[in-house]
């Protein structure tokens, strides 16, 4: 899957170039340097790709994976192939084809990113600078730090183009219309690939029994872990766990807990201070073992008898997605009494929250340090009483 989307990307991006209305930031980067280094694009590509690469294995290795091979190695080529193939065929196109050409690249670059993302096999090179600036670096959000990078890669390939001799008017075939939509608009449409044709082939017909085996692995596998990185999350997998959370069952349906997500280091810091005095431990112990995030549950005492019930079964939710991700989890307790204190009832004054809440459990998570989680203990005999 991985591969198909890559290929169907880099098909996408020599119909792009066709099109001369403007291709993606990277590829704006990629024109411009093209334009200046005499050498086949493929192998300026892969070039290219080797310096991001190593930037990758420099600050993040986590984002690695078979994508990011099929990308380096591949993508180049086949867009030369495509580019140069397709300029046989259409030889100076009237501005409708280009136009044409534009519209068919970005359903295609769209398709090909569901599967290529959703295959979730490594992500690109280029992919990974902005993920490492946001989440390994912990500099700014997402979206705009992707802005930023697709901001100075046009600028860049802009320069690098003018440098070469180009002119003006050619600036439009690296950096025009098709930039623009392929930097701000292609999200909804990655999406509707993603739902409608990506997530049904992964999750085809005989994916459901592997994945009803995958489930029954993470409820087994899932340990508590005592020494955690100090590495950040990634938003979507803190966002994917919280989501389960929030899926867990409820006594009457009443949705009694909530969930408070903490990604900010002072006041994670100052929750572990308050959990280690309640806790007795001797000073300088952090209770949360170095974890980056803290998601804390509640559950609302004056809406339903069964809010702890309720909130314990979110917690169970939240330490299952995380192992499900490759995350580790703990629950760790004294949440109640945090909550009783002055400390907590600020906390949730500060954020509006209104209502009878009690503390249910942390759920320290991050990536798991080595001799983090111990073999499970053997289960006790007498554990299950049959009546058949
Ligand atoms: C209600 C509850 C409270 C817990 N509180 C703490 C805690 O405060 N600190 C801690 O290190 N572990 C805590 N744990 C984790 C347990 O010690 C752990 O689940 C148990 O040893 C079994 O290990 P496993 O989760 O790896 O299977 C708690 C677990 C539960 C269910």
């Amino acid at each position: 899957m991985s591969l198909f989307g890559v290929i169907i990307c880099a098909i996408s991006v020599g119909i792009f170039k066709i099109a001369a209305l403007g291709v993606d930031p990277f590829q704006s980067f990629m024109a411009g340097l093209d334009a200046l280094v005499p050498i086949k694009f493929g192998t300026l590509y892969v070039i290219a790709n080797a310096v991001l690469f190593i930037f990758m294995l420099i600050f993040d290795r986590h984002y690695i994976g078979i994508a990011t091979f099929i990308n380096l190695f591949l993508l180049g080529y086949i867009t030369q192939f495509t580019y140069e193939f397709l300029q046989t065929l259409i030889v100076e196109p009237a501005i409708w084809v280009r136009v044409l050409c534009l519209i068919v690249g970005v359903v295609i670059i769209c398709f090909g990113s569901a599967f290529y993302m959703t295959a979730d096999l490594g992500v690109s090179t280029y992919d990974a600078v902005a993920l490492i600036i946001v989440n390994t670096w912990k500099r700014g959000k997402f979206q705009y730090v992707r802005i930023i990078t697709d901001v100075v890669c046009v600028l860049l390939g802009v320069g690098l183009f003018l440098l070469s001799g180009g002119g003006v008017k050619g600036i439009i075939a690296i950096a025009g219309v098709g930039t623009i939509i392929t930097a701000f608009f292609m999200g909804p449409l990655i999406e509707f690939f993603n739902v409608h044709c990506a997530r049904p082939v992964l999750n085809g017909k005989n994916k459901k029994e592997e994945y009803m085996k995958e489930t029954l692995k993470v409820l087994e596998s899932r340990r508590s872990c005592r020494k955690f990185k100090n590495e950040m999350l990634r938003e979507e997998d803190l966002n994917a766990i919280i989501r389960a959370g929030t899926f867990a069952p409820t006594g009457m349906n009443k949705q009694t807990p909530i969930i408070i997500a903490v990604t900010n280091k002072d006041l994670r810091d100052k929750i572990s201070e308050e959990n280690r005095k309640i806790g007795g431990w001797k000073e300088g112990f952090d209770p949360f073992y170095g974890a980056p995030v803290i998601l804390i549950v509640l559950a609302n005492k004056a809406e339903c008898p069964t809010y702890i019930y309720d909130g314990s079964l979110v917690m169970g939710n939240l330490m299952n997605a995380a192992e499900s991700l490759g995350i580790g989890s703990i629950w760790i307790h004294r949440a109640k009494e945090e909550f009783e204190s002055d400390f907590g009832k600020k906390l949730l004054a500060d954020l509006g929250v209104d209502g009878d809440f009690e503390g249910i459990g942390h759920v320290p998570l991050g990536y798991v340090d080595e001799g983090g989680v111990k073999a499970a203990a053997p289960r006790k005999e007498n554990y299950v009483y049959w009546v058949k």
